[in-house]
């Protein structure tokens, strides 16, 4: 059948979307599939419904593409498409409504509250300790996150993430091993791959050192010993189940020096970039990256 690869967007993280994107297409066409792009930042919902798709690959990240909406539009067209539906996607795009989930299955996710317009600086730093996070509830890539080191900075991070959301939250921070793991398929037949482990520069993986630098190293295996591999497994599995999200997706997680893994956020449509870690997690699994887009491009349905 024809596939659309949606990519783009309007979203701030367009340009990684643009990367995902095109990746993804070639990969569709390499191995003979008729596929075809489309940005809906430049073309309207009418010319996706008129170009009669047989299912759609989302390769969008951010709002408008991996929080439900796009999902929406598709269900409504009748068209299959990858990854999470619509009540997960929207879910898990809010990180403040994903972690209210999370606690409320007893699964471990930095303590954190809501910052509104006025909020007490004081008593927020006396819940969260110092240093903690700032980000907006709705973006991806460390868009619009600082990492506030003294009371007087707070109101500068709430004023940058809310350029991005209305919806603040500030978390506790938790220094320790950053990890990422895939998971994909739906309810209990959801599975995760292997766990990566992230050592960015000075522990800072942001926009930076996500997409841009070449300084931030990857481990995959993770060198985790097997107990804590499939105990970071078992949480990113729960996670995933809990927030109802389907096809795939990728949890990021920190451990403290305690060991305790802890969940930071669910990302319902991972990045598929040359950087990404979706794919090199499937790589180490023994799967190549044109056959993980084969078997997302499978997995779409309504
Ligand atoms: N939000 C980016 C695309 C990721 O999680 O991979
Ligand atoms: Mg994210």
């Amino acid at each position: 059948g024809k596939v659309v690869v949606l990519y783009g967007g309007k979203s701030a993280e367009r340009e990684v979307s643009l990367k995902s994107g095109s990746m993804v297409l070639a990969a569709l066409k390499r191995q003979g599939v008729d596929a075809h792009g489309f940005d809906p930042a430049e073309h309207s919902m009418v010319e996706l419904l008129e170009g009669h798709f047989d299912r759609a690959v989302i390769s969008l990240h951010g709002r408008f593409g991996e929080d439900g909406t796009i999902q929406g539009a598709l269900e409504s067209f009748g068209i299959p498409y990858t990854g999470s539906g619509v009540a997960a996607s929207a879910l898990a795009m809010d990180k403040i409504l994903t972690k209210a989930v999370w606690l409320s299955e007893g699964l471990s996710t930095p303590d954190y509250v809501r910052l509104q317009p006025g909020f007490d600086a004081k008593a927020v730093v006396q819940r969260l300790g110092l240093p903690l996070i700032v980000k907006p509830a709705q973006e991806g890539s460390t868009l619009g996150l600082t990492k506030v080191k003294c009371e007087e900075d707070l109101q500068v991070a709430f004023d940058m993430a809310y350029r991005y959301d209305p919806n603040v939250l500030a978390e506790k921070f938790i220094s320790g091993m950053e990890l990422t793991v895939p998971v994909m398929g739906e309810g209990q037949g959801a599975y995760a791959l292997p766990v990566i482990r992230i050592q960015a520069p000075d522990g800072n993986y942001d926009y930076h050192n996500k997409y841009i630098g070449n300084e931030t190293q990857y481990f995959c295996p993770s060198g985790l010993d097997d107990a804590m591999e499939s105990r970071v497994k078992d949480l990113c599995v729960k996670a995933y189940q809990v927030l109802g999200c389907a096809g795939w997706g990728r949890a990021d997680v920190l451990v403290d020096s305690d060991g305790t893994p802890w969940l930071l956020e669910l990302n319902t449509s991972p990045g598929m970039t040359d950087h990404s870690l979706v794919p090199m997690s499937a790589r180490a699994s023994g799967v190549d990256y044109d056959q993980l887009v084969l078997k997302i491009a499978a997995s779409a349905r309504l």
